[in-house]
């Protein structure tokens, strides 16, 4: 019997097209420019422990779905930090502080990234301030403090935290890395997009000659997307079909794809895959963003648990994947659009096709990825 059908039907929420799209490298780069991109490129893969991280073929999953090829980028394998997170925060650290170590550096977060900047500051000897919301586990606030960082728990959502993160840095004079952009504050987050973009220099490396004809990528406010949107214009001289996943509780770069123009929604149910819980488009990556998508899906949260078992299992590849929450819904997005005739002769997924998923993170909340390969 089939790995993926056995009965199971693989569910979508919405789908749509964008209106307003036309792919324009040069607006794409007036964004974050070539040198940005390169200068990344070359600080990072020069820090000790560098390493690529493994382009691996879901080749079961391939041959199911009749598909020539999926590239999977794992990121449970960079550096320590077992995501792609670390490529961002921890650059911009590195960038801002110049050198210098009186310098006290903090984020607020909901656990990736400020496990990205305590990584950079811990490198550099800086001392480090992570605020976090009442929500993230123990697991992930631990994480952050085994990095040397004094980690502040306050009441309420990440926007609080993020306020008191504001406030705290203003009073003490401590230097704010924060992986979203809003109006006076764009260098640091342009930074952290430098940084992620390495991933798209690195699968072009790897993949050399062949195609890539379809990219599905996740977004939480958007910044990993335009980043590697931004590194699709940098490495590629074609265009393939750029597709953004998000939960259904949190599409804002759909809505706003919808409108043309950023719309904040209200969650009002968290999702699982937490890092793409967020409510509204970053500036920057919307800049990116918003005429570069060819189309939006967004997905429930019923089959990640199911995907990352698959993923784990080696069901879907030679090899056995450690897929996190946030993994699991490029597998997912693929699959329902295979399995939808309409959607699949629209985007025009076919044998000749090779698609790119983004493996954002691995088991970085442990305890949640066990439970979750349990249920
Ligand atoms: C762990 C993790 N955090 C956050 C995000 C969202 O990134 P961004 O907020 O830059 O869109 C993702 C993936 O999209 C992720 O895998």
């Amino acid at each position: 019997m089939s790995i993926i059908s056995n009965g199971h039907v693989w569910k979508y929420s919405s789908f749509i097209e964008n209106k307003n799209f036309s792919f324009n490298k040069e607006e794409i780069l007036k964004n974050i420019s070539i040198q940005e991109i390169d200068d990344a490129y070359l600080t990072i893969s020069k820090w000790e422990k560098y390493r690529t991280t493994p382009l691996l073929l879901l080749n079961k999953l391939s041959k199911e779905l009749n598909l020539n090829k999926i590239f999977y980028k794992d990121e449970s394998k960079r550096f320590d930090l077992k995501s792609f997170k670390a490529l961002g925060g921890a650059y911009a650290v590195e960038k801002i502080t110049k050198g210098n170590k009186n310098i006290t550096i903090s984020t607020a977060t909901a656990g990736n990234h400020g496990r990205s900047v305590a990584w950079g500051a811990k490198r550099l000897g800086l001392k480090c301030k992570i605020f976090i919301s009442e929500y993230v586990s123990e697991a992930r606030g631990k994480a952050m403090e085994d990095l040397g960082a004094e980690v502040v728990k306050v009441k309420g959502n990440y926007e609080k935290s993020l306020i008191e993160c504001i406030k705290q840095s203003t009073k003490n004079n401590w230097q704010i890395v924060q992986d979203v952009a809003w109006k006076d504050y764009m260098e640091v987050p342009k930074l952290t997009m430098a940084g992620y973009s390495v991933m798209m220099k690195e699968i072009v490396d790897k993949i050399e000659n062949e195609e890539i004809t379809h990219i599905f990528l996740q977004a939480g406010v958007g910044g990993m997307a335009g980043a590697m949107v931004a590194g699709i214009a940098r490495y590629l001289k074609y265009i393939p079909k750029i597709i953004i996943i998000e939960p259904d509780s949190a599409a804002c770069v759909m809505e706003s794809i919808k409108t043309g123009k950023i719309e904040k929604i209200n969650i009002t149910r968290e999702s699982l895959m937490g890092g793409m819980s967020c409510g509204e488009p970053s500036l920057v990556p919307w800049e990116i963003l918003k005429k570069s998508v060819h189309y939006c899906i967004s997905l429930p949260d019923e089959d990640i648990a199911r995907t990352m078992k698959l993923l784990g299992n080696g069901n879907l590849s030679d090899k056995k994947i450690i897929a996190g929450e946030n993994s699991a819904p490029g597998v997912i997005s693929l699959i329902a659009c295979c399995n939808d005739e309409n959607i699949k002769n629209k985007i025009n997924l076919g044998a000749n096709s090779n698609v790119l998923l983004i493996g954002c993170e691995g088991d970085t909340d442990e305890e949640m990825y066990q439970k979750l390969l349990k249920e």
